[in-house]
């Protein structure tokens, strides 16, 4: 398995130059700068309307920017991407392990050809047992495991996230959050990761990027520098809290420049 480098020993991964995206007249992202590298777990927080999911379009090649560049050292092939978005958007005719199938399927594999990925993805978010269960079955928490497996089957190097944990009760965004980064660990990508939560951004990355409305823009970056693996223990200690009071600050800063 890759293991994480230090922030300062990762290889690129991809880069934007300022990348501007205006619609009409709303400028949802000005100037946007930001090297990418292996390994890298970046959150992008921020209030509403700031370009967060503006962001994670135009890097999935969703939309092109409307000016500025993307650059990526090897351009990525359609299974090198994962995205997870808010909703865990399942096929609810599907049971648990065709819709972790579904990037496969879209490739022209048969199910019995990657039958052992499947298995293998659903294992690692805890599913195994559930492979033959319809969406309307399992919790919310369940349904986001098994969009997340089906982000992760093809083994992408990196992975998209826009606020997969938003609609959650507390306790299971916590678990879910430990399980992210073991399984980030195990599979060794790279994630961005879109969220409103300071606690949460800050008990996943690595670099968080605050950013700012009207016009969306990145306006510091945080590093936490606290070692992987991070579990409840990282969550109740002094450091975490001291970085929690650092995104705060900056998400507070973020706000009265757009107010
Ligand atoms: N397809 C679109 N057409 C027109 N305007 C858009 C489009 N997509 C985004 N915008 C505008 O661009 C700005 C940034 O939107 P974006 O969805 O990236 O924000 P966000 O940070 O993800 O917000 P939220 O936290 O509410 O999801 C907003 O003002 C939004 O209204
Ligand atoms: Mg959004």
């Amino acid at each position: 398995m890759p293991k994480t480098l230090p922030l300062d020993q990762r290889p690129p991964l991809m880069r934007l130059d300022g990348v501007d995206k205006t619609f009409g007249t709303v400028t949802a992202l000005q100037g946007m700068s930001v090297q990418v590298n292996q390994g890298d777990f970046i959150s992008l927080l921020g209030p509403s309307g700031c370009g967060k999911s503006t962001v994670l379009r135009l890097i999935s090649g969703l939309m092109r920017p409307t000016s500025g560049r993307l650059t990526w050292v090897d351009p990525p092939k359609r299974n090198d991407l994962g995205v997870v978005f808010q909703e865990p958007t399942l096929m609810p005719w599907a049971t648990v392990a065709q819709n972790v199938w579904l990037p496969f399927r879209l490739q022209g594999k048969t199910y019995v050809e990657v039958r052992d990925d499947i298995l293998e993805a659903l294992r690692l978010v805890g599913l195994d047992k559930f492979q033959t269960s319809y969406p309307r079955e399992l919790s919310g928490g369940m349904k986001m495991r098994v969009s997340i497996a089906r982000a992760m089957v093809t083994r992408p190097k990196l992975i998209l996230m826009d606020e997969p944990f938003a609609a959650l009760d507390e306790i299971t965004r916590f678990k879910l959050n430990n399980d992210l980064l073991a399984l980030k660990e195990k599979i060794g990508c790279t994630v961005i990761f879109v969220t409103h939560s300071v606690f949460e951004s800050v008990f996943l990355s690595d670099r968080i990027l605050v950013m700012a409305a009207r016009p969306g823009r990145v306006i510091e970056e945080l590093q936490v520098d606290a070692p992987y693996p991070r579990d409840d223990v990282f969550r109740t200690s002094s450091e975490y809290a001291g970085f929690t009071r650092k995104a705060s600050d900056a998400l507070h800063t973020a706000m009265e420049e757009a107010a």
